[in-house]
Protein backbone atom coordinates (compact mmCIF):
# COMPACT_ATOMS: atom_id res chain seq x y z
CA UNK A 1 0.00 0.00 0.00
CA UNK A 2 3.08 2.00 0.78
CA UNK A 3 4.91 3.79 -2.41
CA UNK A 4 8.81 2.78 -2.36
CA UNK A 5 10.93 4.89 0.02
CA UNK A 6 12.57 7.61 -1.48
CA UNK A 7 9.67 8.20 -3.79
CA UNK A 8 9.63 12.01 -4.89
CA UNK A 9 5.89 13.76 -4.28
CA UNK A 10 5.46 16.58 -5.77
CA UNK A 11 3.87 19.37 -7.68
CA UNK A 12 4.68 20.94 -11.19
CA UNK A 13 4.60 24.54 -12.83
CA UNK A 14 6.32 26.45 -16.18
CA UNK A 15 7.64 29.79 -15.87
CA UNK A 16 4.93 31.64 -18.15
CA UNK A 17 2.69 30.24 -16.59
CA UNK A 18 2.96 31.12 -12.92
CA UNK A 19 5.87 34.20 -13.39
CA UNK A 20 4.74 37.59 -14.43
CA UNK A 21 6.74 40.42 -14.40
CA UNK A 22 7.83 38.87 -17.86
CA UNK A 23 9.84 41.50 -18.96
CA UNK A 24 11.82 42.59 -15.21
CA UNK A 25 15.39 42.46 -14.65
CA UNK A 26 16.83 42.71 -18.08
CA UNK A 27 14.42 39.39 -19.33
CA UNK A 28 14.05 38.89 -23.65
CA UNK A 29 10.47 38.61 -24.26
CA UNK A 30 9.57 35.36 -25.27
CA UNK A 31 7.52 33.99 -28.23
CA UNK A 32 4.45 34.02 -25.44
CA UNK A 33 4.30 37.76 -23.95
CA UNK A 34 4.49 38.44 -28.03
CA UNK A 35 1.46 35.69 -29.27
CA UNK A 36 -0.35 36.88 -25.67
CA UNK A 37 -0.28 40.77 -26.41
CA UNK A 38 -1.29 40.13 -29.93
CA UNK A 39 -5.01 40.62 -30.58
CA UNK A 40 -7.47 37.79 -30.78
CA UNK A 41 -5.06 35.13 -30.22
CA UNK A 42 -5.91 34.12 -26.25
CA UNK A 43 -9.27 34.05 -24.01
CA UNK A 44 -10.46 37.36 -23.35
CA UNK A 45 -6.83 38.98 -23.96
CA UNK A 46 -5.73 37.63 -21.07
CA UNK A 47 -1.42 37.32 -20.83
CA UNK A 48 1.27 35.99 -18.53
CA UNK A 49 1.99 39.79 -17.58
CA UNK A 50 0.98 39.08 -13.90
CA UNK A 51 0.19 35.50 -13.97
CA UNK A 52 0.47 34.11 -10.45
CA UNK A 53 3.25 36.78 -9.59
CA UNK A 54 5.20 34.16 -8.44
CA UNK A 55 8.58 36.36 -9.64
CA UNK A 56 8.01 38.39 -6.57
CA UNK A 57 6.05 35.78 -4.36
CA UNK A 58 8.35 32.74 -5.11
CA UNK A 59 9.35 32.69 -1.13
CA UNK A 60 5.88 32.15 0.24
CA UNK A 61 5.06 29.86 -2.15
CA UNK A 62 7.88 27.64 -1.38
CA UNK A 63 6.74 28.11 2.50
CA UNK A 64 3.49 27.27 1.32
CA UNK A 65 4.91 23.85 -1.09
CA UNK A 66 6.21 22.83 2.43
CA UNK A 67 3.08 22.92 4.57
CA UNK A 68 1.40 20.78 2.43
CA UNK A 69 5.05 18.18 2.55
CA UNK A 70 5.57 18.14 -0.55
CA UNK A 71 9.35 16.86 -1.38
CA UNK A 72 10.02 18.37 -4.97
CA UNK A 73 9.00 20.63 -7.35
CA UNK A 74 9.13 20.92 -11.02
CA UNK A 75 9.66 24.15 -12.81
CA UNK A 76 11.02 25.96 -15.90
CA UNK A 77 13.32 28.12 -16.39
CA UNK A 78 12.66 31.21 -18.67
CA UNK A 79 15.26 31.11 -21.35
CA UNK A 80 15.08 34.53 -22.26
CA UNK A 81 15.38 35.66 -18.45
CA UNK A 82 18.96 33.98 -18.45
CA UNK A 83 19.64 35.20 -22.50
CA UNK A 84 17.72 38.12 -23.54
CA UNK A 85 18.36 37.80 -27.14
CA UNK A 86 18.06 33.68 -26.56
CA UNK A 87 22.13 33.52 -27.35
CA UNK A 88 25.11 35.93 -26.45
CA UNK A 89 25.03 37.58 -23.49
CA UNK A 90 23.78 36.34 -19.80
CA UNK A 91 21.60 38.32 -17.93
CA UNK A 92 22.89 37.57 -14.85
CA UNK A 93 20.06 39.32 -12.82
CA UNK A 94 17.64 36.24 -14.55
CA UNK A 95 20.19 33.70 -13.26
CA UNK A 96 20.00 35.24 -9.72
CA UNK A 97 16.19 35.12 -9.79
CA UNK A 98 16.43 30.91 -9.96
CA UNK A 99 19.15 30.92 -7.61
CA UNK A 100 17.27 32.53 -5.09
CA UNK A 101 14.12 29.84 -5.59
CA UNK A 102 16.86 27.01 -5.68
CA UNK A 103 18.34 27.80 -2.49
CA UNK A 104 14.77 28.78 -0.60
CA UNK A 105 13.80 24.74 -2.00
CA UNK A 106 16.26 23.86 -0.75
CA UNK A 107 16.50 24.99 2.54
CA UNK A 108 12.77 23.95 2.78
CA UNK A 109 13.95 20.18 1.82
CA UNK A 110 12.11 20.14 -1.23
CA UNK A 111 14.16 18.86 -4.40
CA UNK A 112 14.28 20.90 -7.09
CA UNK A 113 13.48 19.56 -10.76
CA UNK A 114 14.32 21.98 -13.54
CA UNK A 115 13.16 22.28 -16.98
CA UNK A 116 15.11 24.12 -19.40
CA UNK A 117 11.81 24.87 -22.35
CA UNK A 118 8.56 24.76 -21.38
CA UNK A 119 7.35 26.63 -24.65
CA UNK A 120 8.82 30.34 -23.91
CA UNK A 121 11.19 30.68 -26.44
CA UNK A 122 12.98 33.71 -26.63
CA UNK A 123 11.15 36.20 -29.34
CA UNK A 124 14.83 37.16 -30.45
CA UNK A 125 15.40 33.20 -31.68
CA UNK A 126 12.12 32.95 -33.28
CA UNK A 127 13.29 36.33 -35.33
CA UNK A 128 15.60 34.09 -37.04
CA UNK A 129 13.28 30.84 -37.63
CA UNK A 130 13.13 29.21 -33.82
CA UNK A 131 12.55 25.16 -34.01
CA UNK A 132 12.94 25.76 -37.84
CA UNK A 133 16.44 26.82 -37.89
CA UNK A 134 18.89 24.37 -37.66
CA UNK A 135 21.20 26.36 -35.45
CA UNK A 136 19.15 26.30 -32.74
CA UNK A 137 20.44 22.97 -31.28
CA UNK A 138 23.89 24.74 -30.86
CA UNK A 139 21.93 27.85 -29.25
CA UNK A 140 19.85 25.41 -26.55
CA UNK A 141 23.02 23.62 -25.70
CA UNK A 142 24.51 26.78 -25.02
CA UNK A 143 22.10 28.20 -23.10
CA UNK A 144 21.91 24.45 -21.17
CA UNK A 145 25.50 24.80 -20.53
CA UNK A 146 25.29 28.18 -18.82
CA UNK A 147 22.32 26.87 -16.69
CA UNK A 148 24.11 23.42 -15.71
CA UNK A 149 26.70 25.40 -14.53
CA UNK A 150 25.08 27.63 -12.30
CA UNK A 151 22.90 25.19 -10.81
CA UNK A 152 24.05 21.93 -11.41
CA UNK A 153 25.36 21.62 -7.54
CA UNK A 154 22.31 22.01 -6.10
CA UNK A 155 19.64 20.66 -9.21
CA UNK A 156 19.49 17.25 -9.15
CA UNK A 157 17.55 16.40 -11.42
CA UNK A 158 16.88 18.03 -15.43
CA UNK A 159 14.93 17.84 -18.10
CA UNK A 160 15.23 19.08 -21.54
CA UNK A 161 12.16 19.91 -23.29
CA UNK A 162 8.60 20.13 -21.87
CA UNK A 163 6.19 18.15 -24.56
CA UNK A 164 7.51 18.88 -27.90
CA UNK A 165 4.85 17.10 -29.66
CA UNK A 166 2.59 20.48 -28.10
CA UNK A 167 4.89 22.74 -29.49
CA UNK A 168 4.85 21.05 -32.79
CA UNK A 169 1.13 20.20 -33.36
CA UNK A 170 -0.14 23.27 -31.08
CA UNK A 171 2.77 26.01 -32.41
CA UNK A 172 3.81 24.85 -35.83
CA UNK A 173 0.51 22.66 -37.28
CA UNK A 174 -2.84 23.97 -36.17
CA UNK A 175 -1.31 27.05 -34.37
CA UNK A 176 -3.33 27.76 -31.06
CA UNK A 177 -0.21 28.02 -29.76
CA UNK A 178 2.85 30.60 -29.90
CA UNK A 179 4.19 30.77 -32.63
CA UNK A 180 0.78 30.21 -34.04
CA UNK A 181 2.05 28.86 -37.25
CA UNK A 182 -0.19 26.41 -39.47
CA UNK A 183 2.21 24.24 -41.57
CA UNK A 184 2.38 20.79 -42.49
CA UNK A 185 5.72 21.46 -44.10
CA UNK A 186 6.73 22.76 -40.90
CA UNK A 187 5.74 20.40 -38.29
CA UNK A 188 8.18 17.62 -38.80
CA UNK A 189 11.26 19.79 -39.12
CA UNK A 190 10.11 22.14 -35.87
CA UNK A 191 9.66 18.23 -34.13
CA UNK A 192 13.27 17.38 -35.81
CA UNK A 193 15.33 20.43 -34.29
CA UNK A 194 13.55 19.80 -30.48
CA UNK A 195 14.93 16.57 -30.94
CA UNK A 196 18.15 17.56 -32.22
CA UNK A 197 18.25 20.12 -29.34
CA UNK A 198 17.45 17.87 -26.92
CA UNK A 199 20.25 15.68 -27.94
CA UNK A 200 22.67 18.25 -27.83
CA UNK A 201 21.67 19.63 -24.36
CA UNK A 202 22.08 16.12 -23.31
CA UNK A 203 25.54 15.81 -24.97
CA UNK A 204 26.09 19.43 -22.91
CA UNK A 205 24.94 17.77 -19.63
CA UNK A 206 27.56 14.61 -19.83
CA UNK A 207 30.38 16.96 -19.99
CA UNK A 208 29.34 19.72 -17.27
CA UNK A 209 26.86 17.71 -15.10
CA UNK A 210 26.39 15.02 -12.44
CA UNK A 211 23.21 14.21 -12.00
CA UNK A 212 20.55 13.11 -14.15
CA UNK A 213 19.03 14.56 -16.97
CA UNK A 214 16.17 13.17 -18.87
CA UNK A 215 12.82 14.77 -21.55
CA UNK A 216 9.29 15.22 -20.25
CA UNK A 217 6.28 14.14 -23.19
CA UNK A 218 3.25 14.11 -23.04
CA UNK A 219 1.28 10.68 -23.53
CA UNK A 220 -1.92 10.18 -24.95
CA UNK A 221 -2.67 5.73 -24.97
CA UNK A 222 -4.87 5.37 -27.96
CA UNK A 223 -7.40 2.79 -28.38
CA UNK A 224 -9.72 1.78 -31.12
CA UNK A 225 -12.95 2.53 -31.12
CA UNK A 226 -13.92 -0.69 -33.07
CA UNK A 227 -12.26 -3.82 -34.36
CA UNK A 228 -12.72 -2.88 -37.85
CA UNK A 229 -9.20 -2.35 -40.06
CA UNK A 230 -10.25 1.55 -40.37
CA UNK A 231 -10.08 1.94 -36.41
CA UNK A 232 -7.18 -0.30 -35.97
CA UNK A 233 -4.96 2.04 -38.60
CA UNK A 234 -6.17 4.81 -37.80
CA UNK A 235 -5.37 4.51 -34.16
CA UNK A 236 -2.04 3.04 -35.06
CA UNK A 237 -1.40 6.57 -36.97
CA UNK A 238 -2.74 8.48 -33.79
CA UNK A 239 -0.52 6.69 -31.48
CA UNK A 240 2.45 6.68 -33.53
CA UNK A 241 2.18 10.96 -34.48
CA UNK A 242 1.18 11.52 -30.79
CA UNK A 243 3.26 8.96 -28.38
CA UNK A 244 6.27 7.42 -30.85
CA UNK A 245 7.00 10.26 -32.70
CA UNK A 246 9.51 11.49 -30.13
CA UNK A 247 10.02 8.50 -27.75
CA UNK A 248 10.95 6.32 -30.65
CA UNK A 249 13.89 8.86 -32.05
CA UNK A 250 14.77 9.31 -28.20
CA UNK A 251 15.18 5.47 -28.06
CA UNK A 252 15.46 3.52 -31.29
CA UNK A 253 17.31 6.35 -33.43
CA UNK A 254 14.53 6.17 -36.09
CA UNK A 255 10.89 7.84 -36.88
CA UNK A 256 7.88 5.20 -36.42
CA UNK A 257 7.10 4.60 -40.17
CA UNK A 258 3.32 5.70 -40.36
CA UNK A 259 4.80 9.24 -40.02
CA UNK A 260 5.59 9.27 -43.74
CA UNK A 261 2.04 8.30 -44.31
CA UNK A 262 0.47 11.22 -42.29
CA UNK A 263 3.15 13.88 -43.51
CA UNK A 264 2.92 12.80 -47.04
CA UNK A 265 5.00 15.16 -49.47
CA UNK A 266 5.87 16.79 -46.04
CA UNK A 267 8.19 14.38 -45.13
CA UNK A 268 11.52 15.34 -45.25
CA UNK A 269 14.38 13.41 -44.97
CA UNK A 270 16.45 13.57 -42.37
CA UNK A 271 20.48 13.25 -42.10
CA UNK A 272 21.37 9.47 -40.66
CA UNK A 273 23.74 11.84 -38.04
CA UNK A 274 20.92 13.78 -37.06
CA UNK A 275 19.54 10.39 -35.65
CA UNK A 276 22.83 9.17 -33.63
CA UNK A 277 22.59 13.12 -31.94
CA UNK A 278 18.87 12.61 -30.82
CA UNK A 279 19.21 8.91 -29.38
CA UNK A 280 21.88 10.45 -26.72
CA UNK A 281 21.54 7.65 -23.35
CA UNK A 282 19.25 9.78 -20.60
CA UNK A 283 18.46 8.98 -16.92
CA UNK A 284 14.68 9.04 -16.64
CA UNK A 285 11.64 9.79 -18.93
CA UNK A 286 9.15 12.32 -17.99
CA UNK A 287 5.75 11.61 -18.99
CA UNK A 288 2.75 13.57 -18.39
CA UNK A 289 -0.33 12.07 -18.61
CA UNK A 290 -3.52 13.57 -18.43
CA UNK A 291 -6.36 11.32 -20.26
CA UNK A 292 -6.98 8.55 -23.07
CA UNK A 293 -8.11 9.05 -26.27
CA UNK A 294 -10.96 6.07 -27.86
CA UNK A 295 -10.08 6.78 -31.49
CA UNK A 296 -11.84 6.03 -34.58
CA UNK A 297 -10.90 6.48 -38.41
CA UNK A 298 -12.21 10.14 -39.44
CA UNK A 299 -10.99 11.13 -42.88
CA UNK A 300 -12.06 14.83 -41.82
CA UNK A 301 -9.43 15.23 -39.11
CA UNK A 302 -6.01 16.22 -40.99
CA UNK A 303 -3.60 15.28 -41.47
CA UNK A 304 -3.96 11.78 -39.19
CA UNK A 305 -7.42 10.94 -40.54
CA UNK A 306 -8.51 10.11 -36.77
CA UNK A 307 -10.70 10.99 -34.36
CA UNK A 308 -11.45 10.60 -30.66
CA UNK A 309 -14.75 9.38 -29.87
CA UNK A 310 -16.54 10.88 -26.76
CA UNK A 311 -17.53 7.97 -23.88
CA UNK A 312 -20.88 8.34 -22.98
CA UNK A 313 -21.27 8.10 -18.67
CA UNK A 314 -17.72 8.65 -18.78
CA UNK A 315 -16.68 12.25 -16.39
CA UNK A 316 -15.00 14.56 -18.37
CA UNK A 317 -12.78 17.70 -17.25
CA UNK A 318 -13.67 21.04 -18.11
CA UNK A 319 -11.28 20.84 -20.98
CA UNK A 320 -12.85 18.20 -22.37
CA UNK A 321 -10.36 15.29 -21.11
CA UNK A 322 -12.14 11.92 -19.98
CA UNK A 323 -10.81 10.80 -16.59
CA UNK A 324 -9.87 7.56 -17.09
CA UNK A 325 -7.26 6.27 -14.84
CA UNK A 326 -6.88 2.82 -15.82
CA UNK A 327 -4.43 4.10 -18.89
CA UNK A 328 -2.19 5.32 -17.10
CA UNK A 329 -0.95 2.06 -15.61
CA UNK A 330 -1.41 0.73 -18.88
CA UNK A 331 0.96 3.62 -20.32
CA UNK A 332 3.33 2.94 -17.84
CA UNK A 333 3.56 -0.56 -18.91
CA UNK A 334 3.40 0.00 -22.31
CA UNK A 335 6.96 2.27 -22.23
CA UNK A 336 8.90 -0.65 -20.02
CA UNK A 337 7.61 -3.26 -22.35
CA UNK A 338 8.57 -0.70 -25.64
CA UNK A 339 11.87 1.27 -24.35
CA UNK A 340 12.95 -0.61 -21.79
CA UNK A 341 13.12 -0.30 -17.54
CA UNK A 342 14.51 2.85 -17.08
CA UNK A 343 13.44 5.21 -14.30
CA UNK A 344 10.17 7.07 -15.05
CA UNK A 345 8.48 9.95 -13.56
CA UNK A 346 5.17 11.15 -13.86
CA UNK A 347 5.84 14.71 -14.11
CA UNK A 348 2.29 16.01 -14.58
CA UNK A 349 -1.64 14.43 -14.09
CA UNK A 350 -4.32 16.80 -13.32
CA UNK A 351 -7.68 18.13 -14.00
CA UNK A 352 -9.22 21.66 -15.03
CA UNK A 353 -12.72 21.99 -13.12
CA UNK A 354 -14.77 24.72 -12.59
CA UNK A 355 -13.69 25.99 -8.89
CA UNK A 356 -15.34 29.31 -7.59
CA UNK A 357 -13.08 32.31 -8.54
CA UNK A 358 -13.18 33.33 -4.38
CA UNK A 359 -13.13 30.58 -2.07
CA UNK A 360 -16.06 30.16 0.24
CA UNK A 361 -15.44 30.76 4.09
CA UNK A 362 -11.79 30.56 3.30
CA UNK A 363 -12.02 27.00 1.81
CA UNK A 364 -12.50 25.92 -1.75
CA UNK A 365 -13.79 22.20 -1.91
CA UNK A 366 -13.44 20.46 -5.45
CA UNK A 367 -14.32 17.17 -4.91
CA UNK A 368 -14.13 16.08 -8.47
CA UNK A 369 -10.35 16.46 -8.70
CA UNK A 370 -9.84 14.65 -5.78
CA UNK A 371 -11.64 12.43 -7.18
CA UNK A 372 -9.46 12.29 -10.41
CA UNK A 373 -6.21 12.20 -8.40
CA UNK A 374 -7.19 9.44 -6.08
CA UNK A 375 -8.10 7.60 -8.66
CA UNK A 376 -4.72 8.12 -10.75
CA UNK A 377 -2.57 7.55 -7.82
CA UNK A 378 -4.26 4.45 -7.30
CA UNK A 379 -3.02 3.73 -10.90
CA UNK A 380 0.70 4.87 -10.01
CA UNK A 381 0.75 2.04 -7.10
CA UNK A 382 -0.37 -0.43 -9.27
CA UNK A 383 2.30 0.58 -12.29
CA UNK A 384 4.86 -0.19 -9.68
CA UNK A 385 3.03 -2.94 -7.93
CA UNK A 386 3.61 -4.75 -11.99
CA UNK A 387 7.30 -3.86 -11.22
CA UNK A 388 7.61 -0.34 -12.83
CA UNK A 389 10.24 1.75 -11.83
CA UNK A 390 8.15 4.65 -10.85
CA UNK A 391 10.25 7.49 -8.96
CA UNK A 392 7.93 10.10 -8.06
CA UNK A 393 4.77 12.28 -8.97
CA UNK A 394 3.87 15.79 -9.86
CA UNK A 395 0.58 17.03 -9.75
CA UNK A 396 0.00 19.38 -12.30
CA UNK A 397 -0.29 22.21 -11.25
CA UNK A 398 0.74 23.44 -7.60
CA UNK A 399 -1.37 26.66 -8.50
CA UNK A 400 -3.90 27.74 -10.62
CA UNK A 401 -2.49 29.91 -13.31
CA UNK A 402 -2.30 30.83 -17.39
CA UNK A 403 -3.70 28.11 -19.08
CA UNK A 404 -2.26 29.30 -22.22
CA UNK A 405 -4.31 30.42 -24.73
CA UNK A 406 -6.82 29.34 -22.35
CA UNK A 407 -6.46 32.25 -19.91
CA UNK A 408 -7.20 32.20 -16.61
CA UNK A 409 -10.87 30.67 -15.88
CA UNK A 410 -9.33 27.03 -16.78
CA UNK A 411 -8.09 26.21 -12.86
CA UNK A 412 -5.88 23.14 -12.67
CA UNK A 413 -4.05 23.94 -9.34
CA UNK A 414 -4.39 22.13 -6.31
CA UNK A 415 -4.34 25.37 -4.11
CA UNK A 416 -6.64 28.46 -5.73
CA UNK A 417 -5.51 31.68 -6.97
CA UNK A 418 -7.69 34.66 -6.78
CA UNK A 419 -6.34 36.49 -9.68
CA UNK A 420 -7.75 39.84 -8.09
CA UNK A 421 -5.89 39.61 -4.80
CA UNK A 422 -3.01 37.09 -5.43
CA UNK A 423 -4.09 34.91 -2.44
CA UNK A 424 -3.69 31.31 -2.26
CA UNK A 425 -6.24 28.74 -0.30
CA UNK A 426 -4.97 25.38 -0.66
CA UNK A 427 -8.54 23.27 -2.19
CA UNK A 428 -9.65 20.03 -0.84
CA UNK A 429 -7.57 18.48 -3.55
CA UNK A 430 -4.49 19.76 -1.65
CA UNK A 431 -5.17 18.65 1.87
CA UNK A 432 -6.11 15.02 0.11
CA UNK A 433 -2.60 15.11 -1.32
CA UNK A 434 -0.95 15.96 1.50
CA UNK A 435 -2.78 13.33 3.62
CA UNK A 436 -1.37 10.63 0.78
CA UNK A 437 2.36 12.11 1.23
CA UNK A 438 1.84 12.19 4.73
CA UNK A 439 1.00 8.51 4.81
CA UNK A 440 3.44 8.00 2.02
CA UNK A 441 0.17 6.60 0.08
CA UNK A 442 -1.91 4.49 2.51
CA UNK A 443 -4.27 7.14 2.60
CA UNK A 444 -5.16 6.27 -0.70
CA UNK A 445 -6.60 2.51 0.66
CA UNK A 446 -7.16 0.03 -1.73
CA UNK A 447 -8.33 0.45 -5.48
CA UNK A 448 -12.40 0.25 -5.50
C1 LIG B 1 1.44 21.42 -20.20
C2 LIG B 1 1.03 22.49 -19.22
C3 LIG B 1 -0.46 22.73 -19.32
C4 LIG B 1 -1.16 21.45 -18.95
C5 LIG B 1 -2.66 21.52 -18.96
C6 LIG B 1 0.47 20.27 -20.31
O1 LIG B 1 0.25 19.99 -21.66
O2 LIG B 1 2.74 20.99 -19.96
O3 LIG B 1 1.78 23.65 -19.49
O4 LIG B 1 -0.88 23.78 -18.51
O5 LIG B 1 -0.80 20.44 -19.85
O6 LIG B 1 -3.16 21.79 -20.24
Amino acid sequence: MRFPAGFLWGASTSAYQIEGSPLADGAGPSIWHRFSHTPGRTANGETGDIACDHYNRYAADVDLMHSLGLTAYRFSIAWGRIFPEGKGAVNQRGLDFYDRLIDRLLERGITPSVTLFHWDLPAALDDRGGWLNPDIAGWFADYATTVFRAFDDRVPMWATLNEPWVVTDGGYLHGPLAPGHRSLFEAPIAAHHLLRSHGAAVQAYRAEGHHQIGIVVNLEPKYPASSSPEDLAATARADAYMNRQFLDPVFLGSYPEELRGIFGEAWPEFPAADMDLIRQPIDFLGINYYFRSVTQHDDDKLPVRAGAVRQPGHPYTETGWEMYAPALTQVLLWVRERYGPLPLYITENGAAMYDPPKPLDGRVEDPLRVYYFREHLRAAREAIRQGVDLRGYFAWSFMDNYEWSLGYDRRFGIVHVDFETQQRTPKSSALFYADVIRSHGESLGAAT
